[in-house]
């Protein structure tokens, strides 16, 4: 499988000079950022710089670095550029919110999402996906839209319990995508004030932001009578913040397992052994998704500031220093993986456990993804339900690119053709 942009050791060592100027650099980030932070990952130095305009960024690719940002020395970092905790929607839910706030938050909700809990919602899940795919239908389909819809409403009746259906299911959706695609841009920004003003694109977002700020006031007023525990947990956090985390999970929730199980599809429909194999062997349904995940990793870029001067690899960083961390970079490095371009499940079957920080689709550390038991259970459940119904095919022998937005979606989605078994 191809990637695009791939170039060799010398490019990198290239780009790092006069040949590429910082501003160049910048223009090529903004164009293929998937390309060229695979190109630096190429470079053995565990932590390399990147010029981009007036900036220095960090890549950070050694394993033992990786594991000194995310975990060993979590303290000395936050959220860095993209994560915008003066974002006014979700800036005081989990993803953005910083200790002590964070910390408090996370012990409260994440009973909700420990493993005996997540178990507890297998069988409601199970009903959810079983109805949403009693609409699908055969021949070719777009499964990345279908998945969006799926996926929303899993996350909607499991954690919520709460009746969503229709015109008012499409709203919440339609607004999610559009909040989505405005806290990208945004991120990408380097004059924030920009997205203040209240230009039509910016009105355009608050438009998006009142039918989910809307819906996650009524799931709250609902809790009483909702069986989900979660909304009952909501009434321990502080009153500024509960709508926050009601569309920080929504929002986290749903579009990451709409777009993994969007790739593990398209990859099913290319490899019809595995496809066979998944169908039968929850142990290589398993392999299936490590797989997809290692090699389109939803969230593919995490990034922190250094909160002081922090030694990193063989550098010594500045207070205020961006990081990039990157599955999509550490999942796809030679120096890694055998074959990383191929989609080969069998490398997950009977392994030793990988070294730590290798592979990270979820994060690691103490901000690793709180919902990632409840993804895992949600894609094989959606996944066996598929493969029992259906045999996957590709609709077309193109390939489909990644499109790296805030989560990693299949450029104009995932066609696939389902024939009934
Ligand atoms: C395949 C699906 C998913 C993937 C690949 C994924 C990936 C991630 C990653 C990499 C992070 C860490 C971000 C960072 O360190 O900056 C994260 C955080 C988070 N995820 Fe997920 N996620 C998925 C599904 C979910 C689901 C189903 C939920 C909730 C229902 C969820 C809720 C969250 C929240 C709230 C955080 C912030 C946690 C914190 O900082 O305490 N995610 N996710």
């Amino acid at each position: 499988m191809a990637i695009r942009g791939i170039e060799t050791h010398d490019d990198v060592v290239m780009s790092n000079t006069l040949f590429l100027t910082p501003w160049y650099t910048l223009l090529k980030f903004h164009d293929d950022p998937l390309g060229m932070l695979l190109r630096y990952g190429q470079s053995p130095d565990p932590v390399v710089p990147i010029r981009l305009g007036r900036w220095t960024l960090y890549l950070v690719t050694g394993p033992a670095e990786v594991g000194q940002v995310l975990s060993r020395h979590v303290q000395h970092y936050h959220k860095g550029p993209g994560m915008d905790r003066q974002n006014p929607l979700i800036g005081t839910g989990l993803l953005l919110s910083e200790t002590p706030r964070w910390e408090t938050s996370r012990r409260i909700l994440k009973e909700e999402f420990l493993p005996a809990a997540v178990r507890e919602k297998q069988l409601r899940m199970r009903q959810t996906i079983g109805i949403q795919l009693d609409q699908w239908h055969d021949g070719k389909v777009n499964v990345t839209e279908q998945l969006v819809l799926l996926t929303a409403q899993v996350a909607i009746e499991t954690l919520f319990d709460f009746p969503a259906q229709g015109d008012a299911m499409t709203a919440v959706i339609d607004a999610s995508q559009e909040l989505m695609m405005f806290f990208y841009r945004r991120s990408r920004s380097f004059f924030r004030p920009l997205y203040s003003m209240p230009w039509p694109m910016n009105r355009k977002y608050w438009s998006a932001a009142k039918p989910l700020t809307g819906f996650a006031e009524r799931i709250y007023a609902r809790r009483a009578s909702a069986s989900a525990k979660l909304s009952a947990l909501l009434e321990h956090l502080p009153s500024d913040e509960r709508t926050a985390q009601i569309v920080t999970l929504l929002i986290a929730g749903h579009e990451t397992t709409a777009n993994a199980l969007s790739w593990t599809l398209y990859l099913l429909a290319r490899h019809q052994e595995a496809q066979n194999l998944a169908r039968t062997d929850p142990e290589w349904l398993d392999a299936v998704i490590q797989e997809s995940l290692r090699l389109y990793p939803p969230v593919w870029l995490l990034s922190r500031v250094s909160l002081e001067p922090v030694s990193l690899g063989s550098y010594r960083l500045p207070k205020d220093a961006p990081i990039l961390l990157s599955p999509w970079v550490n999942q796809r490095l030679e120096r890694y993986w055998d074959q990383p371009g191929e989609f080969l499940p069998e490398r997950w079957i009977k392994r030793a456990p990988l070294p730590p920080f290798l592979y990270f689709p979820f994060g690691a550390g103490q901000r690793s993804c709180i919902g990632e038991t409840l993804a895992h259970q949600e894609m094989r459940i959606t996944l066996s339900l598929i493969l029992s119904r259906w045999t996957l095919e590709p609709a077309s022998d193109d390939e489909v690119l990644p499109l790296p937005l805030l989560s990693l979606k299949p450029k104009n989605g995932v066609w696939i053709r389902l024939a009934p078994r």
